[in-house]
């Protein structure tokens, strides 16, 4: 038995964006610190790849191929979590994607539709989870923000930092309402992580790397597996006497205020 700081042993944590990336990487870390999980992707062969490495580890690990863009899947998510564990204690809000063009251009449809994916699933998803966690005993949440939750970047990035705007405030407004009844809510903000998405961006435009660097003190892009550490703190025990934090992950990026960028 793990007595440390970081024992998530007997923990329940719902993951969503689990086939990849961020959300596979916190699902692995809470999974090595004694977590079970239920892991939600789109993608349902891959998060069906993760929750089978998880099982592998000795961890019950069960998955959904779900969109959390729409608020009925994420209730049928919340509704599997009662059959099969009765209980939950940790949410990690990660999956959501975004549409990039210019704001003279855009959509209104796309700004709705990049609404949907991180602001109505993830405000859902804290709901569900948020009731239950209220009615049991407490829990810990964590929404994936990112440095457009407080800054601009310029780029096309509208619709995304509207929306990751609204992800701080709901963090903080859930945190507000929440804290007495046991329910911290933290968001994580990272600055650019390597996942697919970026790595075509970057063979697309090769000065974006440079540019990106530019703006990290710690010279070098994030990898997925920078976010182990600080989702095993935010779900145990550890975290107790935080909530409503904002939380850099961006290699320095947001204290020299290096975010945007107008080109
Ligand atoms: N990578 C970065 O640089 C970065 C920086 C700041 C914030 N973020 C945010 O962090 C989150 C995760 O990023 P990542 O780099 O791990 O992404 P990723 O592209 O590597 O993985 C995202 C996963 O989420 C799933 N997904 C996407 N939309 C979904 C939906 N509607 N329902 C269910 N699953 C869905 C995908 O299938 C994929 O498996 C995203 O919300 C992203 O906006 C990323």
């Amino acid at each position: 038995m793990n007595t440390s700081l970081f024992d998530l042993s007997g923990k329940v944590a719902v993951v969503s964006g689990a086939a990849q990336g961020m959300g596979r990487a916190m699902a692995t870390a809470l999974a090595e610190h004694g977590a079970d999980l239920l892991l939600v992707d789109l993608n349902g062969p891959g998060v069906e790849r993760t929750a089978a490495a998880l099982s592998e580890m000795g961890r019950r690990a069960i998955f959904e191929a779900r969109d959390v863009s729409k608020p009925e899947q994420v209730r049928a998510i919340f509704h599997r979590l009662d059959s099969e564990f009765g209980r939950i204690d940790f949410l990690g809000n990660v999956a959501g994607e975004s549409i990039m063009a210019r704001p003279e251009d855009i959509s209104l449809e796309d700004v709705e539709q990049v609404w949907r994916n991180l602001v109505l699933g993830r405000f859902c998803a804290c709901q569900e989870a948020g009731r239950r966690m209220l009615a049991g005993s407490g829990g810990s949440i964590v929404n994936i923000g990112s440095l457009a939750s407080i800054t601009a970047l310029g780029r096309g990035h509208i619709a995304y930092s509207m929306a990751m705007g609204a992800v701080a405030q709901m963090t903080r407004e859930l945190s507000t309402e929440w804290a007495r009844g046991g329910v911290r809510v933290n968001a994580i903000l990272p600055a650019q992580v390597v996942n697919p998405g970026l790595e075509k961006r970057m063979a697309e435009k090769p000065a974006l790397r440079d540019q990106w660097l530019s703006g990290i003190p710690a010279g070098r892009l994030g990898m997925p597996d920078d976010i182990r550490g600080l989702a095993v703190f935010l779900a145990s025990d550890s975290s107790k006497w935080i909530t409503g934090a904002l939380i850099p992950m961006d290699g320095g990026n947001l204290a020299m205020n290096a975010g945007g960028s107008v080109r």
